[in-house]
């Protein structure tokens, strides 16, 4: 990345939630305050037209990443940098307009993010008419009817109601309104996981084509490996609010280096080699309220030494990708392992994987 072309910095990013219970019981049962540590110094870059994939299991802190980036949520520490404008520092609502235009989300449930009193038309049209972008009347018609075969959908689909279409429809019209405003960026939090897999390859495939038709740059939050490697230029693998291996994608799911994310890329079925020995993840993802020492992965991890217990590793670059690992730093993990060839990781193989 050559610095110039960053659309989005997040730059050691903490978020921390208070989880503590009320100071009345604390006061007479003795318990102690608690802190949810959902997302704990995360780096990374977003180049303008790429697509950057977020991935670890359940709890891990993404979708708090992606509200934060959203500017729902406040970091504890850290900065988001959009188009060159701090994310947390606006003073006002009306300040941060522009910004919220040019960032849009869609979100895993379809059948939750739209209103389902309102019509399909009123629905894409409310970013348009929220950011003045235009006035009721015919041009805005049109320009529903436009956004609506964008999506592959019909212009006289605007005069129904959402729960008139199927859960692919309705994704390709939470897309739609998406994109109403023009943004640069969107956050796709789950966008397929609601869906069948032949449904789900649509949406991909659409969301794909309208990237490189209109240059969108995407931050794809997903647990599934087979749509990550079918959509990711670059990949962040999280474990317990940490960003522990981040890079090329290709490069990680051919040759993954951290210890977590083999294991996670074990738990793809792999056709063409059913008996292959396979690293299973053992374990439960440690609570967040008391992540552990040192490598917050030792306990799980079959290459835990003392050193990991005791000292959190720093990230170190290998060829396109940077990974925090003391096993890998010491080469004490076989960095020579053979590829993995992307193909295998179809999406019809995986279903939910990880
Ligand atoms: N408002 C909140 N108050 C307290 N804890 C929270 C809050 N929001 C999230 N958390 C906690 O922060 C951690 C990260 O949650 P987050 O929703 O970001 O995970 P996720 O990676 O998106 O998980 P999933 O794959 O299940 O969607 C979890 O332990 C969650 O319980
Ligand atoms: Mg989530």
């Amino acid at each position: 990345m050559n610095g110039t072309d960053i659309i989005l910095s997040v730059d050691q990013l903490t978020v921390r939630f208070d989880a503590s219970p009320p100071l009345l019981k604390r006061l007479v049962t003795g318990a102690k305050r608690r802190t949810v540590h959902a997302v704990e110094a995360v780096d990374f870059q977003v180049e303008r037209g790429s697509t950057f994939a977020l991935v670890g299991e359940s709890g891990c802190g993404k979708s708090t990443i992606a509200r934060t980036i959203a500017g729902i949520q406040a970091p504890t520490k850290g900065a988001v940098s959009f188009m060159g404008v701090n994310v947390a520092g606006f003073r006002t609502r009306h300040a941060a307009l522009p910004y919220r235009r040019n960032l849009q989300m869609i979100f895993q449930d379809p059948y939750a993010s739209l209103n389902p009193r309102w019509r399909i038309g009123r629905i894409i049209a409310e970013p348009i008419l929220t950011h003045r972008l235009m006035t009721r009347g015919a041009a805005l018609d049109a320009r529903i009817a436009e956004l609506l075969a964008t999506v592959g959908l019909s212009p006289k689909d605007a005069q129904k109601y959402p729960h008139q279409f199927s859960g692919g429809q309705r994704q390709r019209i939470s897309i739609a309104r998406a994109l109403a405003a023009n943004p640069a960026f969107v956050v796709c939090d789950e966008p397929t996981s609601a869906l069948d897999v032949s449904v789900q390859a649509q949406i991909l495939n659409l969301m794909k084509q309208l990237q490189r038709e209109l240059g969108l740059t995407f931050l794809l939050i997903s647990h599934n490996l087979a749509v990550v490697a079918h959509m990711a230029d670059r990949l962040g693998v999280m474990y317990l609010g940490r960003l522990v291996e981040q890079g090329d994608a290709e490069q990680i799911l051919a040759r993954p280096l951290h210890p977590y994310t083999r294991a996670l890329l074990d738990t793809v079925p792999d056709p063409h080699a059913p008996h292959r020995p396979r690293a299973r993840l053992s374990g439960e993802v440690p609570s967040p309220l008391a992540p552990p020492s040192g490598c917050a992965f030792h306990p799980r991890c079959p290459l835990a030494d003392a050193r990991c217990a005791a000292e959190r590793p720093e990230p170190i670059r290998v060829d396109a990708v940077s990974v925090a690992c003391h096993a890998v730093a010491e080469g004490r993990i076989d960095a020579a392992q053979p590829d993995r060839p992307k193909d295998q990781q179809s999406l019809e193989q995986s279903g939910d994987a990880a």
